[in-house]
C-alpha cells in the first residue's frame, strides 16, 4: 500500500514538474522573481476581554464544565422573578437596569446569572456550566464603571453538592488563575439567588506597590460572588430541592483585565482601538 502511495505521488510529482518546466505561457517567468521575501500577513490580535474569558473558560473545562451561553435580551422571570429577586428588590430599580422600552418584562440582562434560570428549566442535574457573556447596567459611565461589561457565571447541580465542594472548586480557580501559591478568603455576603452567599478574595500581598494600590493595602482582592443555590431557586426552576443542592458563582472580567494588563480606562475596552489590542498579542 505504501508502495502505491508513493509510487502516486512520484507520478503526480514528475506531473506538475512538467507542467512548471513546459511551455506554459500562463504565466511569465520573468515577472515572477521566486527569490523575493513574502509578504507578511499581518496577525490579528485578542482582546484583552477575550484573553481573559478563554483563560477561565479552559480553567473550568478541565474539571468538566461545558459552556452554556444564553440571550442578552431577557425577561424579568428569567433574570430577577426566577432567582429569587422580589419585586421590591433594588436590583429591580430601573436605574440600575434597562428595560426594552414598550415591553415592561424585557430587559438587557444585568448580570449571567439569569443563565442559571434558564439552564436549570431545560436541563436535568447534573448541571455543571459556566456561562460566559455581556451584561448591561445603567451606570454612569467613568474610568472605572461602564454600561456594558463581562462576567462568567459557573453552576453546579446535583446531589449532594456541598460548601466545601465550591470551596475546592474557587480554590482551584484561583490557584490555576492568579497562581499555585494562592490563597483565597470567602466573606459573608448577600445575593437573592444564594444562601449561604459569600464574596471571594484573593491574596495578592502588599509587597509591591501594584498590589498595594489594587488591595487598598489590605493584601486582599475581591474577585467573585458565591453560594450555595438558594432552594427556592431550584424549586422555582422545576428542580426537587430536597433531592438536589448546587452552588453558583459570577466572575467580573473587565476589572481584572484592567488589573492584569495595567490599562487604566475601562472605555478603552470598547473602543476597539487595535493600537490598543496589539500590544496583548494573540495569546490563547
Ligand atoms: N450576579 C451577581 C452580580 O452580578 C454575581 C453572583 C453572585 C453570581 C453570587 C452568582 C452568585 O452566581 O452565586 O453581582
Amino acid at each position: 500500500m505504501i508502495n502505491k502511495v508513493k509510487q502516486t505521488a512520484e507520478e503526480k510529482y514528475e506531473q506538475l514538474k512538467a507542467a512548471l518546466e513546459g511551455t506554459n505561457d500562463q504565466f511569465d517567468a520573468d515577472l515572477l522573481d521566486t527569490s523575493a521575501p513574502g509578504e507578511p500577513i499581518p496577525s490579528g490580535a485578542r482582546h484583552p476581554v477575550s484573553i481573559m474569558l478563554n483563560k477561565i473558560i479552559g480553567i473550568f473545562e478541565r474539571i468538566g464544565f461545558t459552556v452554556a451561553e444564553e440571550r442578552e435580551v431577557e425577561t424579568d422571570w428569567y433574570n430577577f422573578t426566577a432567582m429569587n429577586t422580589p419585586e421590591d428588590h433594588p436590583a429591580r430599580d430601573m436605574q440600575d437596569t434597562f428595560y426594552v422600552r414598550n415591553a415592561p418584562n424585557m430587559l438587557l440582562r444585568p448580570h449571567t446569572s439569569s443563565v442559571q434560570s434558564r439552564v436549570m428549566t431545560t436541563q436535568k442535574p447534573p448541571i455543571r456550566i459556566i456561562a460566559p457573556g455581556r451584561v448591561y447596567r445603567n451606570e454612569t459611565i467613568s474610568a472605572r464603571s461602564h454600561c456594558q461589561f463581562h462576567q462568567v457565571e459557573g453552576l453546579y447541580v446535583d446531589e449532594g453538592v456541598s460548601f466545601a465542594d465550591m470551596k475546592q472548586t474557587l480554590l482551584y480557580f484561583a490557584r490555576e488563575m492568579y497562581g499555585r501559591d494562592t490563597n483565597i478568603r470567602l466573606r459573608p455576603s448577600y445575593f437573592p439567588f444564594t444562601e449561604p452567599s459569600a464574596e471571594m478574595d484573593v491574596y495578592m500581598g502588599t509587597s509591591d506597590e501594584k498590589s498595594y494600590r489594587l488591595t487598598k493595602g489590605t493584601g486582599w482582592l475581591e474577585v467573585l460572588g458565591c453560594g450555595m443555590v438558594d432552594p427556592k431557586v431550584l424549586e422555582n426552576c422545576g428542580i426537587n430541592p430536597k433531592k438536589y443542592t448546587g452552588f453558583a458563582f459570577g466572575i467580573g472580567i473587565e476589572r481584572s483585565a484592567l488589573q492584569n494588563y495595567d490599562i487604566s480606562d475601562i472605555r478603552y475596552l470598547f473602543e476597539n482601538d487595535v493600537r490598543l489590542m496589539r500590544q496583548f498579542g494573540s495569546a490563547i
